[in-house]
Protein backbone atom coordinates (compact mmCIF):
# COMPACT_ATOMS: atom_id res chain seq x y z
CA UNK A 1 0.00 0.00 0.00
CA UNK A 2 1.05 3.65 -0.59
CA UNK A 3 2.93 5.07 1.87
CA UNK A 4 1.03 8.36 2.05
CA UNK A 5 -2.62 6.66 1.46
CA UNK A 6 -1.74 4.19 4.20
CA UNK A 7 -0.68 7.45 6.58
CA UNK A 8 -3.90 9.20 5.84
CA UNK A 9 -5.92 5.98 6.07
CA UNK A 10 -4.87 5.64 9.49
CA UNK A 11 -5.87 9.36 10.43
CA UNK A 12 -9.37 8.71 9.30
CA UNK A 13 -9.36 5.05 11.45
CA UNK A 14 -8.84 7.92 14.77
CA UNK A 15 -11.29 10.66 13.03
CA UNK A 16 -14.08 7.39 12.39
CA UNK A 17 -12.83 6.39 16.16
CA UNK A 18 -13.55 9.87 17.61
CA UNK A 19 -16.80 10.60 15.98
CA UNK A 20 -18.21 7.16 17.51
CA UNK A 21 -17.17 8.29 20.98
CA UNK A 22 -18.32 11.52 20.25
CA UNK A 23 -21.66 10.45 19.70
CA UNK A 24 -21.43 8.07 22.47
CA UNK A 25 -20.78 11.20 25.14
CA UNK A 26 -23.88 12.89 23.58
CA UNK A 27 -26.26 9.65 23.69
CA UNK A 28 -25.11 9.55 27.39
CA UNK A 29 -25.87 12.74 27.75
CA UNK A 30 -29.74 12.78 26.00
CA UNK A 31 -30.47 9.28 27.76
CA UNK A 32 -29.87 11.19 31.51
CA UNK A 33 -31.56 14.60 30.48
CA UNK A 34 -34.50 13.21 29.01
CA UNK A 35 -34.52 12.62 25.38
CA UNK A 36 -35.25 9.22 25.16
CA UNK A 37 -35.55 9.33 21.11
CA UNK A 38 -32.68 11.42 20.52
CA UNK A 39 -30.12 9.26 22.89
CA UNK A 40 -31.24 6.24 21.18
CA UNK A 41 -30.44 7.90 17.47
CA UNK A 42 -27.59 9.05 18.95
CA UNK A 43 -26.63 5.21 20.03
CA UNK A 44 -27.31 4.33 16.67
CA UNK A 45 -25.34 6.63 15.30
CA UNK A 46 -22.36 5.72 17.39
CA UNK A 47 -22.63 2.43 16.49
CA UNK A 48 -22.17 3.73 12.31
CA UNK A 49 -19.43 5.61 13.55
CA UNK A 50 -17.69 2.64 14.87
CA UNK A 51 -18.77 0.51 11.29
CA UNK A 52 -17.06 3.21 9.45
CA UNK A 53 -14.27 2.92 11.87
CA UNK A 54 -14.03 -0.82 11.01
CA UNK A 55 -14.34 -0.63 7.34
CA UNK A 56 -10.91 1.46 7.28
CA UNK A 57 -9.18 -0.79 9.45
CA UNK A 58 -10.13 -3.99 7.06
CA UNK A 59 -9.71 -2.27 3.83
CA UNK A 60 -5.54 -0.89 5.20
CA UNK A 61 -4.90 -4.30 6.50
CA UNK A 62 -6.56 -6.19 2.94
CA UNK A 63 -4.79 -4.06 1.33
CA UNK A 64 -1.34 -5.25 2.80
CA UNK A 65 -1.04 -1.68 4.96
CA UNK A 66 -1.05 -1.64 9.05
CA UNK A 67 -3.97 -0.12 10.62
CA UNK A 68 -3.08 1.26 13.57
CA UNK A 69 -5.09 1.64 16.88
CA UNK A 70 -4.92 5.18 18.37
CA UNK A 71 -5.95 6.68 21.97
CA UNK A 72 -8.90 8.68 21.82
CA UNK A 73 -9.11 12.51 23.18
CA UNK A 74 -12.16 12.62 25.71
CA UNK A 75 -14.96 14.11 24.07
CA UNK A 76 -17.15 16.82 25.47
CA UNK A 77 -19.83 15.82 28.01
CA UNK A 78 -22.03 18.18 28.88
CA UNK A 79 -24.02 20.29 26.42
CA UNK A 80 -26.49 23.35 26.49
CA UNK A 81 -29.11 21.98 25.43
CA UNK A 82 -30.61 19.08 21.91
CA UNK A 83 -30.00 22.31 19.20
CA UNK A 84 -26.56 23.02 20.63
CA UNK A 85 -25.65 18.85 20.24
CA UNK A 86 -26.85 18.74 16.74
CA UNK A 87 -25.30 21.81 15.49
CA UNK A 88 -22.06 20.10 16.71
CA UNK A 89 -23.38 17.17 15.06
CA UNK A 90 -23.38 18.45 11.75
CA UNK A 91 -20.17 20.51 12.13
CA UNK A 92 -18.10 17.44 13.29
CA UNK A 93 -19.95 15.85 9.98
CA UNK A 94 -18.51 18.85 7.79
CA UNK A 95 -15.22 18.04 9.67
CA UNK A 96 -15.21 14.33 8.42
CA UNK A 97 -16.28 15.34 5.07
CA UNK A 98 -13.36 17.64 4.45
CA UNK A 99 -11.10 14.81 5.82
CA UNK A 100 -13.02 12.50 3.24
CA UNK A 101 -12.50 15.02 0.23
CA UNK A 102 -8.50 15.01 1.65
CA UNK A 103 -8.22 11.37 1.02
CA UNK A 104 -9.90 11.54 -2.68
CA UNK A 105 -7.28 14.43 -2.92
CA UNK A 106 -4.10 12.10 -2.35
CA UNK A 107 -5.65 9.27 -4.02
CA UNK A 108 -5.71 10.89 -6.73
CA UNK A 109 -2.06 12.61 -6.47
CA UNK A 110 -0.77 8.97 -5.83
CA UNK A 111 -2.83 7.72 -8.68
CA UNK A 112 -4.01 5.23 -6.01
CA UNK A 113 -7.69 4.24 -8.14
CA UNK A 114 -8.33 1.31 -6.02
CA UNK A 115 -8.40 3.35 -2.79
CA UNK A 116 -10.18 5.88 -4.85
CA UNK A 117 -12.73 3.19 -5.61
CA UNK A 118 -13.24 2.16 -1.99
CA UNK A 119 -13.42 5.78 -0.73
CA UNK A 120 -16.10 6.91 -2.79
CA UNK A 121 -18.77 4.45 -0.38
CA UNK A 122 -17.89 7.42 2.57
CA UNK A 123 -18.13 10.53 -0.36
CA UNK A 124 -21.86 9.48 -0.39
CA UNK A 125 -22.21 8.35 3.51
CA UNK A 126 -21.29 11.88 4.13
CA UNK A 127 -24.20 13.66 2.04
CA UNK A 128 -26.52 11.58 3.92
CA UNK A 129 -24.74 12.38 7.41
CA UNK A 130 -24.76 15.92 6.91
CA UNK A 131 -28.30 16.00 5.85
CA UNK A 132 -29.65 14.05 8.43
CA UNK A 133 -28.17 16.50 10.91
CA UNK A 134 -28.95 19.33 8.53
CA UNK A 135 -32.64 18.07 8.73
CA UNK A 136 -32.77 17.93 12.64
CA UNK A 137 -31.66 20.92 12.95
CA UNK A 138 -34.29 22.59 10.69
CA UNK A 139 -37.09 20.58 12.85
CA UNK A 140 -35.44 22.43 16.43
CA UNK A 141 -35.58 25.22 15.52
CA UNK A 142 -39.27 25.31 14.30
CA UNK A 143 -40.32 23.84 16.77
CA UNK A 144 -41.08 25.42 20.95
CA UNK A 145 -39.99 23.88 23.74
CA UNK A 146 -43.44 22.07 24.41
CA UNK A 147 -43.13 20.50 20.97
CA UNK A 148 -39.85 18.77 21.69
CA UNK A 149 -41.41 16.10 23.42
CA UNK A 150 -43.31 14.74 20.38
CA UNK A 151 -40.12 15.75 18.07
CA UNK A 152 -37.77 13.57 20.20
CA UNK A 153 -40.69 10.50 20.04
CA UNK A 154 -40.21 11.30 15.84
CA UNK A 155 -36.27 11.26 15.74
CA UNK A 156 -36.00 7.47 15.54
CA UNK A 157 -38.94 7.23 12.78
CA UNK A 158 -37.08 9.80 10.53
CA UNK A 159 -33.71 7.42 11.08
CA UNK A 160 -35.65 4.50 10.15
CA UNK A 161 -36.88 6.12 6.82
CA UNK A 162 -33.28 7.58 5.99
CA UNK A 163 -30.93 5.59 4.30
CA UNK A 164 -30.16 2.04 5.19
CA UNK A 165 -27.63 1.84 8.36
CA UNK A 166 -23.82 0.81 6.96
CA UNK A 167 -22.79 -2.60 7.01
CA UNK A 168 -18.75 -3.40 7.18
FE1 LIG B 1 -18.12 8.30 9.72
FE2 LIG B 1 -20.27 10.37 10.39
O1 LIG B 1 -18.79 9.91 9.40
Amino acid sequence: MIKSVEKILNIQIEKESYSSHLYLSMASWAETTGYEGISQWLYVQAEEERLHMLKFIHYVNERGGNSLISAIKTPPAKFKDVLEVFQQVLKHEEFITASINEIVDICNKEKDFTTLNFVQWFVAEQIQEEKSARAIIDKLKLLGKQNLYLLDKDIMAMRAAAEPAATV
